[in-house]
């Protein structure tokens, strides 16, 4: 920091001098508090769990005045997580003494760690019989993870299922058969079967994500499968396919925000196969992918891809990865991308949104840093709503190199 060598009113610098002693004396405090709970902490682990989690709540509190008695009743808040939580993020010990897998005599599970700034939340999602039934809290659940507290804790109950479970259909039937309505628990969403979700296009307004997908008889039966145009943002599968340099090296991958997992079913069709994440944004997504068949994966964008490195064939995403997710993350998660692909692996970025000359000034470049060869680049209006919104779409093949050059 540039100071200026102007010299100061005495009054100036002893107010700075304040300033310096207090908030040294608030981190002193602060030091004093956690270092009194750590040892807490060794003799009772049950009571004061979580504390690694919490730490970080009491030390950013943007207030620059407190006194004892405030950060104490702060602690005794954090203290009173629920006792289930408390239960599972404790640290345990591990019955065999110390592993040097973990290098360590214990083991700390882990949750979101955002998950304590929702305490009223987190308590009501921590409350529940334990041994018994959890309530139906999808809803709940979901609200928690998606504000970052992710991977929700583990709770010990067993979830809500439907009375009468009706076993799905073998495949391939299955991939496009409308599942029964009571392989779902349909307690979180505005509709309460599947003919409802089929035909919420028409009977309802107001948006919804990905309102036409359950219909497998209208746009869903016709996606990626070509016939390919030049030019046009609509990539076919084969076309895809065929833009390996080996024939058949693309057998695992991923789809993000796979909607009903219809990428993922048509893969399989060509015995390719898929994992493809989804939330259930007011529509039974992930009981819907598994009755086709296929596997779903209840992950947020904000989660760490579950993969090891250089392991994935392909990943694809559509519509999801956008100019709504905060350039940050999006730059953390094309990494993350390029991480778990193998050389020579495929990333189908399909129907990029944004708009104007966000493209060209922000996205494009983004992309083109991560270290992917374009295979193919198309860049489209999106005139759905309009010219004058300047929305546009990138479609794009990229490969990730199978000689590294960083
Ligand atoms: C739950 O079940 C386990 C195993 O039977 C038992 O040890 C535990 O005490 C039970 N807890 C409650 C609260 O019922
Ligand atoms: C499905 O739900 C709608 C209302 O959400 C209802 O009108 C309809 O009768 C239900 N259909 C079946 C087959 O249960
Ligand atoms: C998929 O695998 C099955 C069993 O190995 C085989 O019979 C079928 O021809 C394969 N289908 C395609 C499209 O490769």
């Amino acid at each position: 920091m540039e100071l200026p060598h102007k010299s100061r009113p005495l009054s100036f610098n002893i107010f700075f001098l304040f300033l310096l002693l207090s908030s040294n004396f608030l981190t002193f405090l602060t030091t004093l508090l956690y270092s009194s709970r750590t040892l807490n902490y060794e003799i009772d682990t049950t009571t004061t769990a979580a504390n690694n989690i919490v730490t970080p709540t009491v030390i950013h509190q943007p207030e620059p005045k407190r006194d004892v008695t405030e950060v104490s009743d702060e602690l005794q808040t954090t203290v009173n997580l629920p006792p289930e939580f408390r239960a599972y993020t404790s640290p345990q010990k591990l019955p065999f003494g110390l592993n040097t897998n973990f290098d360590s005599d214990k083991i700390i599970p882990p949750v979101g760690r955002p998950c304590t700034l929702f305490p009223d939340e987190l308590r009501r999602y921590m409350t529940y019989e334990v041994n018994g039934s959890c309530p139906a809290d999808e809803l709940l659940a979901q609200k928690l993870l998606l504000k970052g507290c992710e991977p929700l804790p583990r709770r010990r109950c067993r979830p809500a299922a439907q009375k009468e479970y009706v076993e799905p259909y073998p495949l391939p039937q299955s991939l496009w058969t409308t599942p029964s309505d009571s392989s779902v628990v349909w307690t979180a969403y505005t509709c309460k079967n599947y003919s409802c979700l089929i035909s919420r296009m028409r009977t309802q307004k107001g948006f919804d994500d990905c309102k036409d997908c359950f219909d497998l008889e209208g746009r869903e039966r016709t996606r990626w499968t070509g016939p390919s145009v030049s030019g046009s943002l609509d990539f076919s599968i084969d076309e895809a396919l065929a833009a390996v340099k080996k024939p058949g090296s693309i057998r695992i991958g991923l789809d993000i925000g796979g909607g009903v997992a219809t990428f993922a079913a048509r893969m399989r069709e060509r015995n390719i196969t898929i994992i493809t994440t989804s939330m259930n944004l007011n529509g039974p997504f992930n009981s819907f992918i598994a009755s086709r068949g296929v596997i779903p994966l209840y992950i947020s964008i904000s989660q760490r891809l579950p993969f090891f490195d250089n392991t994935l064939d392909i990943i694809h995403s559509m519509h999801v990865l956008s100019n709504w997710i905060p350039t940050t993350l999006l730059h953390f998660l094309f990494f993350d991308i390029y991480r778990v692909l193998r050389p020579g692996g495929l990333f189908w970025l399909d129907h990029f949104f944004c708009v104007g000359d966000q493209l060209e000034h922000v996205y494009a470049p983004l992309i083109e840093s991560i270290g992917f060869i374009k295979v193919k680049w198309v860049v489209g209006k999106k005139l759905d709503r309009g010219q004058e919104l300047r929305e546009m779409y990138l479609s794009a093949l990229l490969e990730k190199p199978l000689k590294n050059s960083w």
